[in-house]
């Protein structure tokens, strides 16, 4: 069985939950090794949709054992919503299905208040963080002062570190940001209430997944967010706070670059953003509208619309070489349909490279090419061959330009809407 990463491609909202959907039932396990509930993944499943935030996408799949792992920043609140949320739905959650990295860190009352004080101080220049206290928490992660998992169920180690902290704490939302303190008894009690859900669920993680792997279960490392979100490789300082790339996938689970098989990157046929930052393809007209509308774009966390445009090859390809890509995913290319012409940018004037920092990166002029669209709907097509010429066409082009097989394309928001062109999916 193989060991599988699969990542975004773009900034983001590219349709991975749907795809860690579709993959997990060819896997025992997934990993969420990233980020945290700034994720908001989308499963369809027979009509029915459920959002997840923090809870791996594979926990639809009845044999599928779901890690959040170390690498991921945990909003306890959110979690036990989560969880409460799937079990109201005839969700199985249970400490054999879901497991919590010990060693994953935790998003505290304050990260969250630091995260909009900042982001309201910042005016203009603000990044449109999702408000969840991602940036902070990472910040105190590896700053040395965080508070991990198997500190918060040990309710002594709680009330020391919110005393030792909470004071400079409060001191920097008071004077650098006008905003309230918080309560640190309070701030004891909510954490408090959450600490006996979790218990069962958290251990090391890192012995579970190494004897999955020995027994050749297959794991799949599900990322979050997207490759230009990357601290190191996105478009700084418009980011992340974490390693989105499929590096990642290792250090946030605990597993050599020697077990893992497959890199898949997934992208819409077109592409999205939420947030500040620059977006070189980005349409703010009558086909960006279009976008925004037939694709639903609107943030699976935030709600808040997505900015959207063409499909950048340049910055595909260069996903690619990030992540060491083995197969692209192409969602959501049913949403191209009636569109008399469709552009991809294939490069920068005057450049090479896709250039890195959000300075370069807002002065570039796109090259396009354009390419004739086509008016069927794509609902229901499941074979390559079934597809519109120009629909066949326009993907050939894409696999050409971005150098990686395109091994499954989407049709819609269903798990079943996809046409599988190649591994590991076939
Ligand atoms: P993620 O964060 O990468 O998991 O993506 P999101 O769930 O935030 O956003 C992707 C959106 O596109 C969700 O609403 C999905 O249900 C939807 N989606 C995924 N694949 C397809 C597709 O092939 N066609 C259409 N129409 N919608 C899709
Ligand atoms: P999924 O996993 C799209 C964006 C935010 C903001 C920047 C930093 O669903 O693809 P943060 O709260 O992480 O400090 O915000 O990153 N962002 C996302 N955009 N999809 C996501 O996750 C995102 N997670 C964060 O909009 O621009
Ligand atoms: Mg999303």
């Amino acid at each position: 069985m193989l060991n599988i990463v699969v990542v975004g491609a773009q900034w983001g909202d590219e349709g991975k939950g749907k795809v860690v959907d579709l993959l997990a039932q060819k896997v025992g396990y997934v990993v969420r090794f990233q980020g945290g509930n700034n994720a908001g993944h989308t499963l369809v499943v027979g009509g029915v949709k459920t959002v997840l935030h923090l809870i791996p996408s594979g926990i639809l799949q009845a044999n599928c054992v779901n890690i959040i792992g170390n690498g991921v920043v945990i909003d306890p609140a959110v979690l036990v919503r989560e969880m409460d949320a799937l079990v109201a739905a005839g969700v199985t959650v249970n400490p054999y299905r879901l497991v919590i990295s010990t060693e994953a860190h935790v998003i505290l009352p304050w990260h969250k208040a630091l995260d909009l004080a900042r982001e309201s101080a910042a005016g203009e220049g603000k990044i449109g963080t999702t408000g969840r206290g991602i940036g902070p928490a990472y910040e105190d992660k590896v700053g040395r002062r965080g508070l991990r998992i198997a500190d918060l169920l040990d309710r002594s180690t709680l009330g020391r570190h919110i005393a030792m902290v909470l004071p400079d704490v409060n001191r920097r939302l008071v004077a650098d940001f006008h905003a309230a303190p918080l309560d640190g008894k309070a701030c004891f009690a909510e954490l408090d209430t959450l600490v006996e859900r979790l218990r069962p669920h958290a251990r090391s993680t890192i012995r579970l997944l190494h004897d999955a792997m020995r027994r050749g279960d297959g794991i799949l490392f599900e990322g979050a967010q997207g490759t230009f979100l990357d601290v190191d490789h996105g478009t700084y300082p418009f980011v992340t706070s974490s390693n989105t790339v499929a590096g990642g996938a290792c250090a946030g689970s605990g597993v050599g670059p020697t077990c893992i098989d497959e890199v898949i990157g997934i992208a819409k046929a077109y592409c999205t953003r939420v947030g500040s930052g620059p977006f070189p393809t980005e349409l703010s007209d009558a086909p960006g509208e279009r976008l925004r509308a037939v694709g639903h774009e609107f943030g699976a966390t935030t709600g808040r619309p997505r900015r959207c445009g063409w499909f950048d090859a340049a910055m595909v390809q260069t996903a690619a070489m990030l992540n060491g890509m083995t197969g692209l995913v192409l969602t959501k290319l049913d949403v191209l349909s009636g569109m008399e012409t469709l552009r991809i940018c294939v490069g920068y004037e005057g450049l090479l490279d896709v250039p890195t920092g959000a300075v370069a990166l807002s002065a570039v002029t796109p090259i396009y090419e354009d390419l004739p669209g086509w008016s069927e709907s794509l609902t229901g097509v499941s074979t390559f061959e079934g597809l519109p010429e120009n629909a066949r066409r326009y993907v050939e082009r894409i696999e050409a330009l971005v150098g990686v097989p395109v091994v499954v394309i989407g049709t819609g928001a269903g798990r079943d809407e996809v046409i599988v062109r190649g591994r590991p999916f076939l």
